[in-house]
């Protein structure tokens, strides 16, 4: 749970931020949702630059929502904050009645509070249970997929959310250690892949960097239904209504940028056939053909902003 006296610009920074406000600012007035309001970084600074919106914050985590509200509370009556999985906005967005929607943010991916609070078990570098749930009414933990897949499925996983080329050793290792007892903890995880994975040089990341990455994209299954969100939620934009999504990770982002493009088309015809028969028109317009990125100052202040990608739509 969070604590009532930690202070959320403590806990996080948001990413990119004066680039998202400015590209947020020619939005037309109504109802703004940060998908993944976090600690309310960008929210707050959203709700400080317009005075002409309402915003809805959307998060998976209960313990980032408490912090939301606290750091949101000067805006009381501006905001309103539900415990929910971006990927459902569409269809809580009909519900609601909220739609058209002014503007959407997603920032994708773990925030610090998350990766520095131990009892989550995102971290390699403290010691908690193994657990990397985001939403913790989930039951899936990561104690469960490295305790049951078999070698040939987390060598799968490790190596293809974690991108990490010792996949096969790691979920060996993991196979052989398991055989003495269940693997429960972040420490005891670390450790054996530190183990399994030979040393040559110098390190620049910890060996197990890979191997958690790939665990919380499984257990928050975050690669899923990415491109099926950004065109529903494209779709419920007012005209000239903006969608913003910063990407953490190349498949994310490859995902948000096929959605992008396909919004954007004018033709769905296959290349082979030599005038369109398709109906496909440009739903809306890129703000940018290239993912925004930090600059070096930023990133030396944030290391996080290193692998930070945004894009933008407008409607329209
Ligand atoms: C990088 S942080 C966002 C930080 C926020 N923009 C701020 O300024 O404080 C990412 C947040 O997204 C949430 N999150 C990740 N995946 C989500 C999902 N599928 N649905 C809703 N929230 C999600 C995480 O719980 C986390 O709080």
């Amino acid at each position: 749970m969070a604590r009532q006296h930690r202070n959320p610009d403590d806990l996080h920074r948001p990413v990119l931020l004066d680039t998202v406000v400015e590209h947020l600012a020619t939005a037309p007035a109504g109802l703004f949702v940060d998908a993944t309001v976090g600690l309310g970084g960008h929210a707050d600074a959203i709700l400080a630059q317009r005075a002409d919106i309402r915003l809805v914050g959307l998060d998976r985590d209960d313990a980032a929502l408490e912090l939301a509200d606290l750091k949101l509370a000067r805006w009381a009556g501006r905001y309103e904050l539900c415990h929910s999985d971006y990927r459902a906005l569409p269809e809580l967005s009909e519900r609601r009645g909220w739609a058209p929607l002014s503007a959407v943010l997603v920032d994708m991916g773990v925030s610090s509070l998350q990766l520095d609070d131990p009892d989550r078990g995102f971290s390699f570098r403290l010691e908690g249970p193994l657990d990397m749930r985001m939403d913790r009414r989930e039951r899936r933990t990561a104690a469960e997929l490295v305790n049951r897949l078999d070698a040939g499925e987390l060598r799968a996983l490790i190596r293809d959310y974690g991108e990490d080329p010792h996949a096969g050793r790691i979920a060996r290792a993991i196979v052989v250690a398991r055989e003495s007892g269940p693997i429960t903890s972040t420490g005891e995880l670390a450790h054996l892949v530190e183990q399994a994975i030979p040393q040559r040089g110098p390190r620049r990341i910890h060996p197990a960097t890979r191997t958690f990455q790939a665990l919380r994209i499984a257990v928050n299954r975050e690669l899923d239904g990415i491109e099926e969100f950004a065109i529903a939620t494209a779709r419920q934009l007012a005209p000239g209504g903006r969608l913003a999504i910063i990407a953490f990770h190349s498949l994310e982002d490859r995902a948000v940028k096929r959605a992008f493009r396909y919004l954007a088309s004018n033709c769905e015809c296959p290349p082979e056939i030599p005038t369109c028969v398709c109906d496909k028109r440009a739903e809306v317009k890129l703000l940018s053909s290239k993912p925004l990125q930090a600059d070096e100052a930023e990133v030396a202040a944030n290391p996080r902003a290193r692998s930070a990608k945004l894009r933008v739509l407008e409607k329209i």
